[in-house]
């Protein structure tokens, strides 16, 4: 066994959305780091395998963060288990498959609004006051997770865009609250394969991100030319919940969605994507314009897909 010192040794850390997608990423990579974990999920299935994995590292509480219960029976749980707590992260959320208003029914937007601004922005609220106490006598730090979706749009439909804008405004906020004893940030990831679910009440609860394959497109919209993995996003989260590193960061969003607000109007100039391979520009019938690491392109011959100039 390695003797290495993790960078979140003996912190103790409450992950919502634990037990599946980026939300177990987080918890993988924190039990890695030396942290012990409390995991809030809805999933009782998904729970069981999260301790099964990481034994006497975590404890699951099986309850819905849009409950002021389950938040405090988290926090609860944790302090009873762990003497402590260190960092909360507000992670669980779901999505609502882009749903443009023109297209939502009247009848059924009030409780999808509903459902969603509950999950995704209640659900963080209510963490964050479940958890304050500990996190003022830890000296510790408070995590959200965005998306995106909140900074641009095109991530979501207007509810989902809109629920993660809000994120943003309470992070703020709450930095600002909870100053000098707590620091609060977040991270906003661009689109990963995870198991990401939408409303009961738009009928999406069993529609998961990950039937889109959107990593399959990635290479065409993401600058970095294809889609990071849950693992990739995890460190992230370990540097804001470091005291060593993260100390002067707060209220503070990391911008970690693989470069979706430097996508430009056409094809980078550079054009490279991963050393030697050919480079296409989509709808050009692969028409091959340079390779990655090879000669300029010669741009001016090129059609630009997204705004048909040349
Ligand atoms: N997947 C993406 O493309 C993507 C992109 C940007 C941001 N995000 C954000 O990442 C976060 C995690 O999403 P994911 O992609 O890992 O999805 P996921 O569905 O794989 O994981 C989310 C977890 O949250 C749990 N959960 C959902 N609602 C809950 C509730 N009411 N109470 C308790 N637990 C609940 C689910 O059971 C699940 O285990 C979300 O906030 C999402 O908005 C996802």
């Amino acid at each position: 066994m390695s003797s290495a010192k993790g960078q979140l040794e003996d912190q103790v850390v409450l992950v919502t959305g634990g037990a599946r997608g980026l939300g177990r990423a987080i918890v993988d990579r924190f039990v890695l780091e030396g942290a012990s974990i409390g995991v809030l999920d809805q999933s009782a299935d998904a729970l069981k395998d999260v301790a099964k994995k990481h034994g006497s590292k975590v404890v699951t509480i099986c309850g819905d963060v849009r409950t002021s219960e389950s938040n405090l029976e988290a926090v609860e749980l944790c302090v009873e288990r762990f003497k402590r707590l260190d960092c909360a992260i507000a992670n669980a959320g779901i999505w609502d498959y882009s749903l443009a208003l023109v297209d939502h029914e009247f009848e059924r937007l009030d409780a999808a609004f509903d459902e969603i601004f509950q999950v995704n922005v209640k659900g963080p609220l209510l963490l964050a006051k479940a958890a304050l106490p500990e996190l003022v006598r830890s000296e510790g730090s408070f995590l959200v997770t965005i998306s995106n979706a909140g900074f641009y749009p095109n991530g979501g439909g207007p509810l989902y865009t809109a629920s993660k804008h809000a994120l943003v405004g309470l992070v703020r906020q709450l930095a600002f609250e909870f100053a000098p004893a707590v620091r609060v940030n977040g991270v906003a990831p661009g689109g990963i394969d995870t198991d990401l679910r939408g409303p009961v009440a738009l009928g999406m609860d069993q529609t998961s991100i990950g039937s889109l394959k959107l990593s399959e497109h990635a290479e065409h919209f993401v600058p970095i030319g294809r889609m990071p993995t849950a693992d990739e996003y995890a460190g992230a989260y370990v540097f804001f919940a470091s005291r060593k590193d993260a100390a002067p960061a707060t209220g503070a969003v990391l911008n970690f969605d693989g470069g979706l607000g430097v996508r430009g109007l056409g094809p980078s100039p550079a054009g490279g994507r991963r050393p030697g391979a050919p480079r296409t520009i989509p709808g050009q019938s692969g028409e091959v314009v340079g390779t990655s690491g090879g000669p300029a392109l010669k741009r001016q011959h090129v059609r630009c897909v997204h705004c048909a100039s040349t």
